[in-house]
């Protein structure tokens, strides 16, 4: 079974992006860790990332023709903003599991509505890295 782990805008600068906030892994070293716990799960791992709505759009209903498991999705800023991310996780059946690399809930209070929450299966935030990690374990037991 295949994992699909959809990231949004800026989240290609991780690493570099606001360390204090974000911590210093870059996505591709998510991904590796990622992969090591999913190999033991017997899983696979499809990462992504986009600066584009759409492409997130595309992707999730993507991830439910191609059969996909489930969606661990960091939306980025995109959360906070996007109708049509939620609608399109609305649309598939695939359980989508939103992750946050920061707890939006102790930042600006623009962070604190989530249009994605409401539809996702469920939400891991606060714990860097390790909120993939989680997530990937969640989506394992689904
Ligand atoms: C984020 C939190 C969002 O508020 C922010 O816009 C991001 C990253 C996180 O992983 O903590 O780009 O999704």
């Amino acid at each position: 079974d295949t994992i699909y782990v959809l990231n949004g805008p800026n989240l290609n600068l991780l690493g570099l992006r606001e360390p204090d906030i974000y911590g210093t892994d870059t996505l591709d070293d998510i991904a590796g860790q990622l992969e090591d716990r999913a190999r033991d799960l017997d899983l696979k791992i499809d990462m992504r990332q986009s600066n584009h709505e759409g492409h997130l759009v595309d992707w999730l209903h993507e991830a439910q023709a191609e059969g996909a498991k489930a969606v661990i999705l960091n939306g980025g800023a995109y959360t906070h903003t996007s109708v049509a991310i939620r609608d399109a996780i609305k649309a598939i059946v695939t359980p989508v599991i939103e992750v946050h690399l920061s707890n939006p809930h102790a930042r600006e209070s623009f962070r604190h509505r989530s249009h994605i929450a409401p539809v996702a299966r469920g939400t891991i935030a606060g714990f860097g890295a390790l909120s993939y990690l989680l997530a990937l374990e969640a989506a394992a037991r689904l």
